[in-house]
């Protein structure tokens, strides 16, 4: 079975003014799709043809791996946004971010510098430790931290084509930017 180009979320305006219609056109319908082609060219008559794409990432390396992490990234990428999200993280999330950072500012200011300091440029991450913790992580564009048995709660793209369309080199504003979209409520999902 190929893998389809999982739908969106929402609609591709729905999270402007912080990220553009456009910049979903180009990010979601090209470059995400490139991805999910890609794939499927590389497993089509192959033992790979069957599994999940979680099987896939567990088990493939070399461009395989690649395409796959890519794929399964960006579908949680957009799930991490939503046109209702904002704000800050409620409940046992909050209680763990305070925890671990002190105050929700300072976990985004230590995310924000972590993705700044991304200087090949892949994903940011949240993940929730073996011990119940938090951390700011980063990785490749071409990895992704199911692989390595960790448990993702949020990602943000940083490779250039996730904000170059909107913020030109602006990293810094288009991080600043995506917590007011951040979808707090499948974050919390993911932590649970
Ligand atoms: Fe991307």
């Amino acid at each position: 079975m190929a893998f389809e180009l999982p739908a969106l979320p929402y609609e591709k305006n729905a999270l402007e003014p912080y990220l553009s219609a456009e910049a979903l056109e180009y990010h979601y319908n090209r470059h995400h799709q490139a991805c999910i082609t890609r794939l499927n060219q590389l497993i089509e008559g192959t033992a790979d043809a069957d599994k999940s794409l979680e099987a896939i990432i567990t088990s493939a390396s070399g461009c395989l791996f690649e395409q796959a992490a890519r794929a399964w990234n960006h579908t949680f990428f957009w799930h991490c946004l939503s046109p209702k999200g904002g704000g800050k993280p409620k409940g046992a999330l909050a209680e763990a971010i305070d925890t671990e950072y002190g105050a929700f500012e300072t976990f985004k200011q230590a995310f924000n510098d972590m993705a700044m300091d991304d200087v090949g440029a892949g994903w940011a991450w949240l993940i929730k430790t073996g011990d119940g913790g938090l951390a700011i992580t980063n990785s490749d564009d071409a990895d992704c931290p199911v692989a390595h048995g960790r448990t993702p709660l949020l990602t943000v793209d940083v490779r250039e084509h996730a904000y170059y369309i909107d913020y030109r080199d602006a990293r810094r504003k288009y991080l600043e930017n995506i917590w007011k979209v951040m979808n707090w409520e499948f974050v919390a999902q993911n932590f649970a």
